[in-house]
């Protein structure tokens, strides 16, 4: 495997991310340095889940970054970044349906297709590096049943090379991740607006006290919380974590969300 790049490949590992951490804190790597994989065996997905890949067949690898400045106010752009780059690279393969599930997960119409976990060290309330660890799955044809997951293959039935996928991504996220314009910044925020999925439809949520509700998705703020207007007119907002997407997106059927039996 050669990349034109600073990279480290591991043919298998426990997690890229932790692997990343780990160069980080006993090297001094160069902005953009890529731990990438074929396999992982304690893979690492948001909110402490597990992210579960068959070894050979996805892309999994995470890159190390010093960004333009970020402060705690506006760490939602890395967000933005990592989505948009997703969606910019994988768009021109023509997977149907194409969406950012907020904060950042890749749909391909009602399936998971691939997910981000981004893990930060700070200095004081400023941005010093950013462990940005991302999964999509390439070539895997079959999935545990009850994970609406799907791959690129599935959707496309062409699996494209997973090295050029990951050398693109990473251009285009150093890319993003050096903008310093807050116009650009702008900019990338109502993109992200036009790939939400479930923008503009009305969807039911559970929040944390449990009580499940429909509310229209009106979009995401520039700080990244969920804007929703809810049956009785309310506007609420929420961070990660504090709502949680009910149906399960697999069992909504575009145009008839208001027919599902919740
Ligand atoms: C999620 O959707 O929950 C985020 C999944 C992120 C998975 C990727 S795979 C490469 C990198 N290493 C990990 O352990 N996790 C991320």
């Amino acid at each position: 495997m050669t990349f034109d790049f600073p990279y480290l490949y591991l043919p298998e590992t426990d997690s890229t991310n932790i692997q990343a951490m780990e160069v980080l804190s006993k090297t001094n790597p160069p902005n953009g340095f890529l731990v990438i994989t074929d396999y992982q065996t304690a893979g690492k997905g948001q909110y402490g889940r597990t992210w579960q890949s068959e070894a050979g067949k996805n892309l999994l690898f995470s890159l190390i970054c010093q960004p333009s400045p970020i402060s705690l106010a506006t760490v939602f752009r890395l967000h933005l970044a990592c989505s948009l780059a997703l969606i910019d690279v994988l768009e021109p393969l023509s997977i149907p349906d194409l969406s950012i599930k907020w904060p950042n997960d890749l749909y391909a119409g009602t399936n998971k297709l691939g997910g981000i976990l981004i893990q930060n060290i700070w200095k004081g309330t400023q941005l010093q590096w950013t462990v940005i660890g991302i999964g999509i799955n390439v070539d895997q044809e079959q999935f545990p049943p009850g994970l609406n997951a799907t791959s690129i293959r599935l959707e496309t039935g062409d699996a494209p090379d997973r090295l050029a996928l990951a050398s693109r991504i990473r251009q285009q996220l150093m890319s993003f991740l050096s903008i310093s314009e807050e116009s650009d910044w702008r900019h990338l925020q109502e993109r992200y607006q036009v790939h939400l999925f479930g923008i503009g439809r009305h969807l039911l949520f559970r929040n944390r006290s449990g009580l499940v509700f429909r509310a229209l998705l009106e979009g995401v703020n520039p700080e990244g919380l969920l804007c929703l207007c809810l049956e009785d007119n309310r506007r609420e907002q929420y961070g990660f974590g504090e709502i949680e997407w009910l149906p399960d997106p697999r069992s909504i059927v575009p145009g008839m969300e208001s027919n599902h039996p919740f």
